[in-house]
C-alpha cells in the first residue's frame, strides 16, 4: 500500500475518531478512502482528486463547495483537513457546521507548518470545547463538537467582487475563499495583461490555462471589443473548483465568450487553440513546486495550432525558458521585472502569424 500524505496517515492513525456517517472535506490522497470503515462524503476542490474520488464505489464525491441540500445535518464526523489558505478554512468549517448534525463530532487535522497551530482559534469559535487529541508526523489533530450548525450554505453567497484596472480597461473580476490573488490583480498577470496590450494576440481563439478567476479572458475581451477587433473566444481551464466558479461568473458579467474547463493540467483537453496565454502555478500546498508548469509545457504544443503563440509570464528565477524551446519554438522575452519575465514563442511548424478568419481593427 503506497504512503499517504502525513494528514492522511494521522486520519488512520485516529479511526476510531471516524464515528456514524463520516464527511471528509479537502482530500488531497484518495487512497485514505479504502483506510475508513464505512463510506461517507468526500469532497475536494482539486479536479483530479475529485475525479479519482467519484470512482470510490459507495462514497458521495463532491467537487469543492458544492454542497447539495440534501447533505446538510446527514453526518455524525466531519473531518476538516486545513487548507492552504486560511480564509478557506473559514469557509470549510462553514461546509462542515453545515453537513454535520447539531453536536456532531468535528475534526480539524493539519501540518504544523501549514499553520495548524493558528487555525485552532477559528476552528474554537465554532467549537468552544475543542481540544489537541494528537500529535504526530508534523501534523496535529483537534477534535470539538457541531455547537454552531448552520441551516443554510450556498457556495454562490461566499462569491465577492473586486474591480481591477489594466492597460486602460477596467473590469469586475469574482472572488472566492482560496481563489488566487482574491481582491487584486497579481504583479504577474499585471505584467503579462500589459505585454498583451503592447503587442496584442493575432488570434481568435484563446486558451488561458490555470485561469483562476478568469481575469485574462475577461481582461481580452475587453481589451480586444474596446480596440474593435474580430470576435475573440477565450476559453479557460483550472483545477481548482473556486476557481472554475469564479472564473465562470467574470466571464458571465463580462459578456466573454469562452468555456471554462474543470481539469489537471491540459492533457486531457480536447481541441487546439491559436494561442495559450497563462500565469501558471508555481507553489503545491505551501511549497515551490514547478511540475505543473512542466507538465503543461510538454502537453501544450499538442493544443497549439502549427505557428500558434504561447505568452506566459513566470517568476524569473524560474527555468522555463528552455523547456518552451524545446517544446515549442524560440523564445523572446517580451518583458521583465524585478520578479517576473514574460515569454513568447510561435510553435514551429507555422508561419508565426495566424491568420484568422476576421480581420482586426
Ligand atoms: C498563478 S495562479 C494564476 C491565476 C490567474 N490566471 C491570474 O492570473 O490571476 C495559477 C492557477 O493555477 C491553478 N492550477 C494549479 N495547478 C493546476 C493544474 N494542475 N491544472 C490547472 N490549473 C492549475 C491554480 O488553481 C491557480 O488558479
Amino acid at each position: 500500500m503506497s504512503a499517504l500524505t502525513n494528514t492522511h496517515d494521522v486520519l488512520v492513525r485516529n479511526l476510531e475518531l471516524l464515528q456514524g456517517q463520516v464527511a471528509l472535506l479537502g482530500v488531497s490522497d484518495p487512497a485514505v478512502l479504502s483506510r475508513c470503515a464505512t463510506p461517507g462524503l468526500a469532497m475536494s476542490e482539486h479536479a483530479g482528486v475529485f475525479g479519482t474520488l467519484a470512482q470510490v464505489p459507495g462514497w458521495h464525491a463532491c467537487y469543492g463547495y458544492d454542497a447539495g441540500a440534501s447533505e446538510a445535518a446527514r453526518y455524525d464526523t466531519v473531518v476538516v483537513f486545513l487548507p492552504k489558505a486560511r480564509a478557506e478554512l473559514t469557509l470549510r468549517l462553514a461546509m462542515a457546521r453545515y453537513l454535520g448534525r447539531a453536536g456532531a463530532r468535528l475534526v480539524m487535522i493539519g501540518e504544523k507548518k501549514e499553520g495548524i497551530a493558528g487555525a485552532t482559534k477559528q476552528f474554537q469559535a465554532i467549537a468552544a470545547d475543542a481540544s489537541k487529541v494528537d500529535s504526530a508526523r508534523h501534523c496535529q489533530v483537534w477534535v470539538g463538537n457541531n455547537q454552531h450548525p448552520l441551516t443554510a450554505f450556498a457556495v454562490d453567497d461566499w462569491v465577492g467582487w473586486s474591480q481591477i484596472a489594466c492597460a486602460g480597461v477596467e473590469l469586475s473580476v469574482a472572488g472566492m475563499p482560496g481563489v488566487f490573488s482574491e481582491g487584486s490583480l497579481d504583479e504577474g498577470t499585471r505584467l503579462l495583461l500589459e505585454t498583451l496590450a503592447e503587442k496584442p494576440l493575432k488570434a481568435a481563439r484563446v486558451l488561458d490555462f490555470a485561469c483562476g478567476a478568469g481575469v485574462i479572458g475577461a481582461w481580452l475581451h475587453a481589451f480586444r471589443s474596446d480596440s474593435a477587433g474580430a470576435e475573440l473566444m477565450v476559453d479557460g481551464v483550472d483545477v481548482q473548483a473556486q476557481a472554475v466558479l469564479c472564473a465562470e461568473a467574470t466571464y458571465i458579467k463580462a459578456g466573454v465568450k469562452g468555456r471554462i474547463y474543470a481539469s489537471d493540467g491540459i492533457a486531457g483537453l480536447a481541441g487546439k487553440w491559436q494561442a495559450v496565454v497563462s500565469n501558471p502555478p508555481f507553489h503545491s500546498g505551501v511549497k515551490t513546486d514547478t511540475s505543473m508548469t512542466e507538465q503543461f509545457l510538454r502537453d501544450v504544443a499538442r493544443h497549439l495550432e502549427p505557428g500558434g503563440e504561447l505568452r506566459l509570464v513566470a517568476n524569473s528565477f524560474l527555468p522555463y525558458e528552455g523547456e518552451i524551446l524545446r517544446q515549442i519554438g524560440p523564445v523572446e522575452k517580451l518583458a521583465q521585472d524585478r520578479r517576473f519575465t514574460v515569454y513568447r514563442a510561435f510553435r514551429r511548424g507555422g508561419a508565426g502569424v495566424l491568420p484568422i478568419k476576421k480581420p482586426l481593427g
